[in-house]
């Protein structure tokens, strides 16, 4: 259960400490440079465990921006390489074989091609078959434009039938076909939104549509897709596999297979979310109109946003957001070359996409401004941040532009009184992740630092620590607890505390390190946060086990102070071999205490213990 005991070597504490403020600002630029490095080393080092060995292998692709930087765009690097060069899929026609690709399409490459095309979307005509909300609204962020100083706007994509902008790409798309295309049925692979949109488009449109998608498709929207009358296959491991089986299926079916980005139909379908940014932004927001935050997958949404908004008004920065896990995007434009990620962090998974689109790379590489990453917790923050404004929850991808602006602001303090836009494109949120986001949340929201100590394997030392690191007195709350004792060696603490403000942080690092007890801020490394605080634990002794160690479960109530007043309740009569504790935000939580419980004693310890601690004997 409590999976293995974790060394994290003391050199390494500087670098990790990304938001520590004991280390400067061009130490800080290092320790991301190193980050994945880093974290990749930190895994290499635990033991073998199937879940953590798939992270590790995760983090291929060693490509950092500090927050809020935007990355490098070089617009001239292979402009004519044939992987970069956008064919459709399955096409053989010669024409379209030359050095400048798909000749069916001739308008993309048209001086203004884009902005016709995608005047002319037909996005609109499903609204009239009865499904409403393809104009969606363009909402100020109240709250947040004040915390952030200027106005934000979101462009409420997540408010589609669907609950994601990916019907309007899909509409376009359907709607060009012929009658005779449309009768051979489509097919599309998809992680879940592009599905729905695909579905919803062939039933408006009275088609059959063929749905591949991978198994790990959260069950939120395969049930989805069903309602709108989808045939659903359910195939590969992974997207990309999915998408193999799709095209392969198309070509043998004679089927019509809709990519999910890399189309130029598709694309001008998104390009009109631009365009109503634009009409609906009010015209005094508009004098001031920034930038507009645009998620990134495979680039279908950032390339038709970006190509219309930048013929109408190229004043008007488009900034693209890719999780740092699947930051396919910022690698290509920086490299002037399309990337296939070797792996990629699905949390986000409408933008979990190993490679973009060819002719969204063209477009992003001719328009866009550039590309910031943000990590988990900081979209856990903005799905978190939108929640408070709007009562509705974002899934992860859906949250990524907010999570962008706030990253691109907080770089840029000297930006004020300017409108920024944020696309939340999608709400289709597995339920079972929220848990996972609430605890992400605050760490992204810096209102909760994780740290990682190391204190000497001797009776007594995890009360000492606490009361040392959060002494009585503070309004400081610790609000995590993980702790292994390990006789006669130096053992781990993982712990969270709750923080008002920035210097909360510093009270706690200065005084920890004033005690000699080395220890590292691991907030800003989402690996290590997800996966470490359950993994702190093993052996109490060596090769054998405690003797006399015997397991309990405490009800911990939820109030400032309450776990080192357990801890002192326990005093120094009774080693504590392990505590896990996590605030749940109940009334109380539950904490799992070890105890070394000599034979004879039990009495001593109820008795101890009886006043104020509701003790339960596993
Ligand atoms: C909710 C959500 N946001 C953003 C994206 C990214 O869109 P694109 O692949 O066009 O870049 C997707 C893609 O599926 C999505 O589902």
């Amino acid at each position: 259960m409590f999976g293995c005991y974790l060394p994290l070597p003391e050199a390494r504490c500087s670098l990790y400490s990304s938001t520590s403020p004991l280390i400067s600002t061009s130490d800080q630029r290092l320790a991301h440079s190193l980050r994945f490095n880093l974290t990749q080393k930190l895994f290499q080092e635990l033991p073998a465990h199937p879940r953590l060995f798939r992270r590790h292998n995760a983090v291929s692709e060693d490509y950092w921006l500090p927050p809020g930087e935007l990355s490098e765009i070089d617009r001239n690097a292979g402009l004519d390489a044939p992987e970069n060069i956008f064919r459709c899929f399955g096409c053989t026609e010669a024409e379209c074989q030359g050095p400048k690709g798909c000749a069916k399409i001739p308008w993309r490459l048209e001086p203004g091609g884009y902005l016709k095309n995608i005047l002319n979307a037909r996005v609109y005509d499903i609204a009239v078959a009865g499904w409403l909300q393809i104009e969606t609204p363009l909402e100020e962020a109240k709250q947040l434009s004040d915390e952030l100083g200027n106005t934000l706007l979101l462009k409420r994509e997540d408010l589609q039938a669907v609950f994601s902008f990916k019907v309007r790409g899909a509409f376009n798309k359907l709607a060009q076909l012929s009658q005779e295309e449309l009768d051979r049925g489509v097919i599309c692979a998809s992680a879940g939104n592009h599905a729905q949109g695909v579905a919803l488009a062939a039933r408006t449109l009275g088609c059959h549509a063929t749905i591949c998608m991978p198994p790990t498709t959260t069950a939120i929207k395969i049930e989805a897709v069903r309602r709108l009358g989808g045939e659903i296959e359910l195939v590969g491991q992974t997207y990309a596999e999915a998408q193999t089986h799709a095209r392969e299926r198309a070509l043998k079916e004679d089927k019509i297979f809709v990519s999910a980005f890399d189309d130029p139909y598709i694309i001008a379908g998104q390009g009109t979310m631009g365009l109503e940014i634009l009409r609906h932004c009010p015209a005094h927001l508009r004098r001031d109109l920034h930038a507009i935050f645009v998620p990134i997958g495979g680039g279908g949404m950032a390339a038709g946003i970006a190509a219309l908004v930048k013929e109408i008004d190229p004043g008007i920065l488009v900034i693209g957001v890719e999780p740092t896990g699947a930051n396919k995007m910022a690698i290509s434009l920086k490299t002037g070359k399309r990337v296939s990620l070797d792996n990629i962090d699905v949390f986000a998974d409408g933008v979990a996409i190993k490679e973009p689109g060819a002719e969204c790379f063209r477009l992003l590489r001719k328009f866009l401004d550039g590309v910031l990453l943000v990590d988990n917790a900081s979209i856990c923050a903005a799905i978190k941040d939108v929640f408070n404004e709007t009562r509705t929850i974002l899934e992860p991808a859906g949250a990524v532009a907010v999570a962008g602006v706030k990253a691109y602001l907080k770089a840029r303090p000297e930006i004020k009184g300017k409108t920024m836009v944020a696309v939340t494109s999608g709400a289709n949120m597995n339920f079972d992740r929220l848990r996972l986001v609430t605890e992400l949340a605050d760490l992204g929201a810096n209102r909760e630092a994780m740290l990682m100590s190391t204190i000497s394997g001797r009776p007594g030392t995890l009360r000492e620590f606490v009361n040392m690191a959060v002494p009585e007195g503070t309004h400081l709350n610790i609000t995590e607890l993980r702790h292994r004792y390990t006789e006669d060696r130096d053992c781990q603490v993982l712990w969270s505390v709750g923080l008002r403000t920035e210097s909360d942080l510093t009270s706690v690092l200065e005084r920890v390190t004033a005690a000699g007890t080395p220890t590292q801020d691991i907030s800003g490394i989402e690996e290590a946060q997800v996966h470490v605080r359950h993994l702190v634990g093993g052996r109490a002794r060596g090769d054998q086990q405690l003797s006399n160690e015997q397991l309990f479960t405490v009800a911990g109530p939820e109030r400032v102070g309450a776990v080192r007043q357990l801890l002192n309740a326990l005093g120094t009569t009774w080693n504590v071999t392990l505590f896990h504790y996590r605030k749940t935000g109940n009334r109380s939580s539950p904490i799992l205490l070890g105890l070394e419980v000599p034979p004879g004693s039990a009495e001593k310890l109820t008795a101890t213990t009886k006043a104020s601690i509701d003790f339960i004997l596993l």
